[in-house]
């Protein structure tokens, strides 16, 4: 059982879990349509891991005897100027969801919540991996520089990333 206020907040959760894998999606478009196939795979990879986030929580409610709401999806922004940019405001993004993260744990110990509390242990700790791996290509990128050949490296790099790998 969960309370009202706590079903409102992982309704919630989902719709930013569900923007996040259409951010992804819209950045993956993006990279495709410039040549950057491999950049373009690891978004696809990143939107089917949000979509499995939202599910956690879309099954959580649920096993908890609550009800799931869904809402409207707010559109992604479709143009950005450059690869760098794309990974610069996916880190940023995953900034303001693990502060969202943070924010129902908080909830949860305020409302005395173990269950959920215990539940989004795995999201603190998954906020922990999506931060760091936008943050690492930041860095590899900004060191890269405009470079075609350096990109085109981290391009085929990236592409080997796997759906339920990290
Ligand atoms: Fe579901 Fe990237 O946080």
């Amino acid at each position: 059982m969960i309370s009202k206020k706590m079903e409102k907040a992982i309704n919630e959760q989902i719709n930013k879990e569900i923007y996040s894998a259409y951010l992804y999606l819209a950045m993956a478009a993006q990279c495709e349509n410039l040549g950057f196939k491999g950049f373009g795979k690891w978004f696809k990879v990143q939107y089917q891991e949000e979509l499995s986030h939202a599910m956690k929580f879309f099954d959580y409610i649920n096993d908890q005897g609550g009800r799931v709401e869904l809402a409207a999806i707010k559109q992604p922004p479709m143009t950005f100027k450059s690869p760098l940019a794309m990974f610069e405001q996916a880190y940023k993004h995953e900034q303001y969801v693990t502060q969202s993260i943070h924010g129902l744990v908080d909830l949860a110990v305020k409302e005395g919540d173990h269950a959920t509390n215990s539940m989004l242990k795995w999201f603190v700790d998954e906020q922990v991996e999506e931060e760091a791996h936008a943050s690492e290509i930041v860095t590899q990128m900004s060191m890269i520089g405009p470079s075609g050949a350096g990109l085109l490296y981290l391009d085929g790099k990236l592409g080997k990333r796997e759906a339920g790998g990290d």
